[in-house]
């Protein structure tokens, strides 16, 4: 069922609520994913009615946006069409919400208490053909980390299922591990200066004051998007995700690009800093590691 070599880990169930008949598989599942892998799963379909399958067409998205999303509130942001279309869309996402929140739970109890849900993102649009900048560009390979938005270590677990009514199925390009990653690209890096973190937020920059752990993963993200060399050699699997399935990653620990595919809905999951099964796998303990000093201000924003 499983193959530890791999970056991609295969696992056959059927039902989201599967994985919690299997208690003694669980730390496996959840090591795995610490360690960068991906869960595939093939034949976890996530099903839509007559109605639903008429959503999936380009202009259910706002000019301009880049995907439809569904807050825990149940407010929908960025989507036209009518207010019972619209209806329909939330119904959809929400479902897919509760399948995901269903599925980690049996996938990682140990996660249980230390999860805060994110907006549910569905993307429409087709990756080939968006244009878009050299960083915004997630067909080239990366780590998640947001410009805006600091974490301060808080880990990025993301949950998709691809929805393409064609048959086309969404291509992921998978990298190498994080540490391997992040030892070429720390020497580029420089230094953290908590100065110009406060400098960037008092413009408006970013929504709280970059630590040094996001100031770290902001330009790693970068340094790999630029790498012309990286991006033609660092793939270490290419991985065709069919209509049908579902994939689960730790974004921000797993180097990934989207090469191709459309229609698509996506869940994030963060997870507390610390709360790994085990912490010394994340990025903050390997970036803490590799500088040699704790990163300041990660793990709480009000630490600077
Ligand atoms: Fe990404």
């Amino acid at each position: 069922m499983t193959n530890s070599a791999s970056p991609i880990i295969e696992l056959d169930f059927t039902d989201w609520s599967d994985p919690a008949r299997f208690p003694e598989k669980q730390d496996e599942w959840t090591t795995a994913v610490e360690n960068g892998q991906v869960l595939y799963f093939p034949h976890l379909a996530f099903q839509l009615s007559p109605p639903e399958q008429a959503l999936l067409r380009e202009n259910v998205l706002k000019s301009g946006a880049r995907n439809v999303s569904l807050g825990g509130d149940g407010v929908l942001k960025h989507a036209a069409g009518a207010p019972d279309e619209q209806k329909l869309l939330a119904g959809m996402i929400g479902r897919y919400r509760q399948s995901v929140l269903t599925l980690i739970d049996g996938l990682f109890p140990h996660y249980r208490g230390a999860l805060r849900v994110a907006p549910t993102s569905f993307r429409p649009k087709e990756v080939e053909t968006r244009v878009q900048s050299v960083h915004a560009d997630d067909r080239r390979m990366h780590f998640d980390a947001f410009a805006t938005r600091p974490t301060y270590g808080e880990r990025i677990l993301r949950i998709f299922t691809n929805l393409n009514p064609s048959g086309v199925p969404r291509v992921w390009r998978v990298g190498e591990p994080f540490e391997t990653v992040a030892k070429r690209y720390l020497p580029q890096i420089p230094p953290y200066s908590p100065i110009k973190a406060k400098l960037l937020n008092a413009v408006g920059g970013t929504k709280s004051v970059r630590s040094e752990y996001d100031h770290l993963m902001f330009n790693l993200h970068n340094l790999m998007k630029e790498d012309e060399q990286y991006q033609q050699n660092g793939t270490v699997a290419t991985q065709p995700f069919p209509p049908g399935c579902v994939w689960v990653c730790y974004a921000d620990g797993a180097a990934h690009g989207v090469a191709s595919g459309q229609y698509m809905m996506e869940q994030t999951l963060h997870l507390a800093p610390g709360r790994e099964l085990h912490p010394e796998s994340s990025p903050l303990a390997i970036l803490t590691r590799l500088v040699g000093h704790p990163l300041a201000g990660a793990g709480s924003a009000q630490t600077l």
